[in-house]
């Protein structure tokens, strides 16, 4: 699925290479703590009882595995990983081997352009990917949840979202527009990429457009909100028929 200028897949992948050496501790500074916690509500939406060892989750957009010792905290679940930045595949891997996590796999993919067969996957999960798609890619990737998910599977995703309250508005996008970059140039020297977390952010919103073409998927989506709309995710299932 090829999107344009800032959403194509060469570029989106270009960024996260040339991120992935501060991203993680970027991510965290600039957020206060707030993506730790909004990765935790997010995997936890799912009720992990019901997965075991022979059950497999998808972790997409994983990035450098910021996910994977939340989700082995509650199930021992295989694990695969699908993200197109061979950069961040790389420190994923090194991480996974560091926390002696077993059973992780990655697959360096362009998620809509996977090889992963259908109805195979029991829960997805995804923290902090949705931004740098556009609406057809985000279509796309709606049927491609429920492409790979098996009937009763589940899934929950969280994005970065700009909050609907009038006040937190606008301090939080010029937190986001102007200060995130200013933190980049001076921690990671790199304020260019750290500009664009502002733009997709901007341009995504929030996670509604995403919950309504997971139901036109026919899936079962309900919209989450997560500290006042600072980040909005959805969770839920693939009917049994
Ligand atoms: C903001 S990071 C999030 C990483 C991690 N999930 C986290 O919680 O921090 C977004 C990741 O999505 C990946 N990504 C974006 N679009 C993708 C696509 N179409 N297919 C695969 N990976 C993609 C990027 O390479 C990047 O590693």
């Amino acid at each position: 699925m090829r999107g344009n200028g800032i959403y194509s897949p060469a570029f989106v992948s270009g960024l996260f290479d040339r991120m992935s050496r501060t991203y993680g501790v970027i991510n965290y500074i600039s957020s206060f703590g707030f993506s730790e916690i909004w990765r935790r509500q997010c995997v936890r939406r799912i009720d992990w009882s019901e997965y075991a060892r022979d059950h497999l989750t998808l972790d997409l957009m994983s990035g450098m595995g910021e996910c994977w010792h939340l989700i082995r905290d509650r199930s021992a679940t295989r694990i695969i990983g699908v993200d197109f930045s061979g950069e961040m595949v790389k420190k994923s891997l090194r991480q996974a081997e560091r926390n002696s996590l077993a059973g992780v796999t990655v697959l360096q993919e362009d998620i809509l352009d996977n090889s992963l067969g259908s109805e195979r996957a029991d829960v997805i999960v995804s923290s902090f990917g949705l931004k740098t798609f556009d609406d057809v890619q985000l279509q796309a990737l709606a049927a491609e949840v429920a492409r790979l998910l098996r009937p009763g599977g589940t899934f929950s995703f969280v994005e970065i979202s700009v909050p609907k309250n009038f006040l937190l508005r606008p301090l939080y996008m010029f937190y986001l527009q102007k200060v995130i970059p200013v933190i980049g140039k001076y921690f990671a020297n790199d304020a260019y990429s750290y500009k664009y977390l502002g733009i997709y952010t901007a341009n995504f919103e929030n996670a509604e457009r995403f919950v309504g073409y997971l139901s036109d998927a026919r899936l079962n989506a309900a919209f989450q909100s997560y500290f006042f709309g600072c980040a909005t995710g959805v969770i839920g299932t693939k009917p049994l028929s």
